[in-house]
């Protein structure tokens, strides 16, 4: 039975919650396998708008089993905070949300530590973190030592876990000149509220990797939804600009316990251009008017911390690089429409770096910084196209531009979509 994931392609953003949303349908189950509370996926379904940073974006349908497995990382009280918004406005989130007692747990130390670590980049620019404890909590999970999985809280030994880790933290946070404040971390404190925290979110606790496996053997559909872009993996993305999980396809087993012989299709998700929220290279970038042109028309401002996003042309040499290191099969480009009533439209074909001509995406960000696109123009088109339904009848510059782009990235076009709502959505003819 298949298993189907939903992998972004490029920095994140480029609209999978609207992707899983309708995928939703035809699945059994929904499944968020990495990242935290850094996510900001939308759901737009009647006019009505839905964010969701920890919570599956299959929650609208109450037949679909949510699952929140291992590789993410919890911030309880935003988990709480999410369920509770989507509650009040009459979404059911009861047996259907199942969380990973494998989860880490964020805390405030790692708050503490995002902010004081985010300047410290040794290229002096900040990576520009969502300053959710993300980065943090992902170095204790690796480290071991100091970290607390969801299952740890309702062990008997867990007041005594709080205490002696906020024993070191503080120790640790008090490097001189640090601007943090530590003495705050409370020991006492701390357990009691992640201890109702933990009460609070037990009904939904479970081994969710011996389930999916189990789901999986029982012919289950199952679809995964990653979090951030292929660009952020902490393996393969821009490092050290990215985010602290594998966000790419290669995250999908580890993030679920699923392993990948299982995965029947891979959906690679890519706007038709190019955004990037927080620091690091962006060869592509548009730091002028057709940047703000796209910035304006696509409402292209963090769903987390409502940055300004960073905007540009489409790099058809780094999404090449993440459709192949995700192993995708076939292509959704999103927000077609931001591009209309633009003159020309520029695709990055090559790299020019230290004077050569290259497709391959540079490992190292310093080569990444010094890389001169090549581009290729294309016409644009003028109409409107947020009404259209069948994307035979886009116009024909339109379905140009998606031909080079499907001809570039060496996979078809599945998916185009030209506005957030459900019905803003066009399949390709098989
Ligand atoms: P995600 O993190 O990948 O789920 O994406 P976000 O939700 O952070 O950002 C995508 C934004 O684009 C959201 O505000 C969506 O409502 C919006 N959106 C999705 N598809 C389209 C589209 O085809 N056209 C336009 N104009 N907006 C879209
Ligand atoms: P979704 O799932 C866009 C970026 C941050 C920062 C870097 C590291 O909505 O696509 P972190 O807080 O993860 O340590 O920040 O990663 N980032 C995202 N950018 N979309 C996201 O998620 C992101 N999650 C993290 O801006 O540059
Ligand atoms: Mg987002």
């Amino acid at each position: 039975m298949p298993a189907t994931c939903v992998v972004g392609l490029q920095w994140g953003d480029e609209a999978k919650g609207k992707i899983v949303d309708l995928l939703t349908e035809q699945h059994d189950i929904v499944v968020r396998y990495q990242g935290g509370a850094n996510a900001g996926h939308t759901v737009v379904m009647n006019g009505e708008k839905y964010k969701l940073s920890l919570v599956p974006s299959g929650i609208f349908r109450p037949e679909v089993q949510c699952v929140i497995a291992g590789g993410v990382v919890l911030n309880p009280a935003s988990l709480i905070e999410e369920i509770d918004g989507l509650t009040s406005r009459g979404v059911k989130v009861a047996e259907n949300l199942m969380i990973s007692d494998r989860a880490h747990v964020i805390f405030p130390w790692h708050f503490e530590e995002d902010r004081l670590l985010d300047q410290q980049c040794t290229s002096g620019e900040a990576i520009g973190t969502t300053m959710r404890g993300i980065g943090p909590c992902y170095r204790d999970k690796v480290g071991r030592s100091l970290a607390v999985r969801l299952g740890d809280m309702y062990r008997s030994n867990f007041r005594e876990r709080i205490a002696s880790i906020v024993e070191v933290k503080k120790h640790l946070l008090s490097v001189p000149g640090s601007a943090a404040e530590p003495s705050h971390l409370d020991a006492e404190e701390i357990f009691r509220t992640y201890s109702a925290y933990a009460e609070r979110l037990r009904p939904h606790v479970a081994d969710t990797t011996s389930y999916l496996l189990d789901a999986i053997e029982a012919d289950k559909r199952v679809l995964f939804e990653g979090a951030q872009g292929a660009l952020l993996d902490i393996d393969h993305g821009t490092f050290p600009f990215v985010t602290s999980s594998n966000s790419s396809g290669v995250g999908v087993s580890p993030g679920s316990g699923v392993p990948g012989r299982h995965m029947s299709k891979v959906i690679g998700i890519i706007k038709a251009y190019t955004t990037r929220v927080g620091g690091g290279p962006f060869p592509t970038e548009q730091d002028n008017e057709t940047g703000q042109h796209i910035r304006d028309r696509g409402n292209e401002y963090g769903t987390v911390t409502r940055r300004p996003r960073r905007c540009g042309w489409f790099d058809a040499v780094a999404a090449r690089y993440t459709t192949r290191l995700s192993g995708v099969d076939v292509l959704a480009v999103m927000l077609l429409d931001v591009l209309s009533q633009l003159p020309e439209l520029k695709i990055c074909v090559a790299y020019e770096l230290s004077g050569r001509r290259t497709t391959t995406f540079p490992s190292h960000v310093d080569d990444l910084r010094e890389v001169v696109p090549v581009y290729e123009t294309l016409p644009g088109w003028q109409e409107e196209i947020t009404d259209v339904r069948s994307i035979d009848q886009l116009p024909a510059n339109a379905k140009a531009y998606l031909r080079r782009i499907a001809e570039l990235l060496g996979r078809p076009v599945e998916v185009v979509s030209v506005g957030p709502d459900r019905q803003q959505t066009m399949f390709a003819q098989a």
